[in-house]
């Protein structure tokens, strides 16, 4: 079985390393294996703190690969010999004033409906463990549970144990995917950008939210999921003796914004992120270095003494339901791996487990089966079925950003 793998980014390498694993001979396409949104992300493993409304059901799946994490970094260290930076810090989620207090108790009641470990600590027990948070701090959740990844020692990892495991890697743009059988109702491979045709027996779009944008996707069977750009910006710590400027993943909602603080053993602080829906624009911009150093100077005052060592913006992609689309598609011989939106370096683990096993019986684990591919495929199409009424509604490619 030859499974072609468009999109190089963790999830696409995550995927080929397991199909590899399991027997399957694996192409990846893409002109960088090992870029993507990887290359921004902060890594924070955060199934716990980052728990929103309506999002109960994919909290089941962020668990089962937060649970799977450190025997996979263990595991990829002996393929390969790299450390992917897999830190059981945990992480502190704090309140900077009332409204955000009242937030954080309302997200504090979510957890513990779903049974979930987490603490609540007054502003001075905060301050105790982190003591570069700000004296205003009102309260916090501690969350042992939390841990961080180096999101690009990962994608590294990947693309070496990929290519150890008999992966092969054609570094080039998939122009256009092919179809065959009566009608084109199959996936047969794609076209690469130098006319080279790939053909394989199941095509898997991999490509974060680039995953759109393929030509040849029948228009049935493109996913709904749309690029939300984060804004970045990686700092660096002092090296000196003593306790470190932080032990653990420290973030807050500031007026309404996100704003995390991922610290690195290696010295590097990840300050992130903007949410924007912006379309395909991945520009740094002088508002959202601002916004996030305005926010996070609120939560660590210290902070702006450190050297800013680099910016960067990514784009998330986002679907309707938050989740990932898994698995099989409406178009025989196509599977999907897209729309983990906030969560791909967090859902790496399963993800590659359930596409493996998706490949290998055309059936996703239990785990995975309510993140289904054509879930959201519209009524008639094969696989698919109309929206039910508790999904939400489908976005067609056009409602998509430009
Ligand atoms: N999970 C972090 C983010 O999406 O910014």
């Amino acid at each position: 079985m030859h499974v072609v793998i468009v999109g190089g980014g963790v999830i696409g390498l995550v995927t080929a390393w397991r199909a590899a694993q399991r027997g399957m001979r694996v192409s990846v396409v893409d002109p960088a294996p090992g870029g993507g949104a990887a290359r921004v992300a902060a890594g924070m493993l955060a199934a716990v703190t980052e728990l929103h409304y309506g999002e109960e059901g994919l909290l089941a799946l962020n668990l089962a690969s937060a649970e799977r994490y450190a025997a996979f970094a263990d595991e990829l260290a002996e393929a390969t010999g790299q450390d992917v930076g897999y830190r059981a810090c945990g992480t502190l989620a704090v309140a900077l004033d009332s409204d955000d207090r009242a937030h954080l108790r309302e997200l504090h009641a979510l957890q513990q409906r779903c049974g979930l470990d987490a603490q609540w600590l007054s502003g001075r027990e905060c301050r105790r463990l982190e003591p570069m948070l700000a004296p205003g701090v009102r309260g916090g959740l501690r969350v042992d549970g939390d841990h961080q990844v180096d999101p690009r020692r990962l994608a590294s990892a990947l693309l070496t144990a990929g290519e150890r495991a008999g992966v092969a890697f054609r570094r080039a743009r998939a122009g256009r995917l092919l179809l065959a059988g009566d009608g084109g109702g199959r996936a047969a491979g794609v076209r690469l950008d130098d006319g080279t045709e790939l053909t394989g027996d199941t095509v898997v779009l991999a490509g974060g939210s680039e995953s759109v944008r393929l030509p040849g996707l029948p228009e049935a069977v493109v996913p709904p999921v749309r690029p939300v750009k984060g804004q970045v910006l990686r700092l660096r710590m002092p090296k000196t003796p003593g306790p470190p400027f932080l032990s653990r993943t420290v973030r807050a909602v500031v007026r309404g914004g996100q704003v995390y603080l991922v610290p690195r053993e290696s010295g590097e602080l990840v300050l992130g992120a903007t949410s924007e829906e912006l379309g395909w624009d991945t520009t740094v911009t002088a508002g959202g270095v601002y916004e996030l150093l305005r926010d996070a100077h609120e939560l660590v005052p210290g902070l702006t003494e450190l050297p800013l060592v680099e910016t960067c913006a990514g784009l998330r992609p986002g679907s309707p339901d938050n989740a990932p689309l898994l698995g099989p598609s409406a178009l025989p011989g196509l599977q999907l791996a897209t729309g983990h939106y906030r969560n791909g370096v967090l859902l790496a683990p399963v993800t590659g487990d359930a596409l493996a096993e998706s490949l290998a019986t055309g059936l996703l684990p239990e785990v995975a089966r309510p993140f289904g591919a054509a879930r959201f495929a519209p009524a008639g199409v094969a696989g698919g079925r109309a929206a039910a009424a508790s999904s939400p509604t489908p976005r067609s490619r056009q409602e998509l950003p430009a």
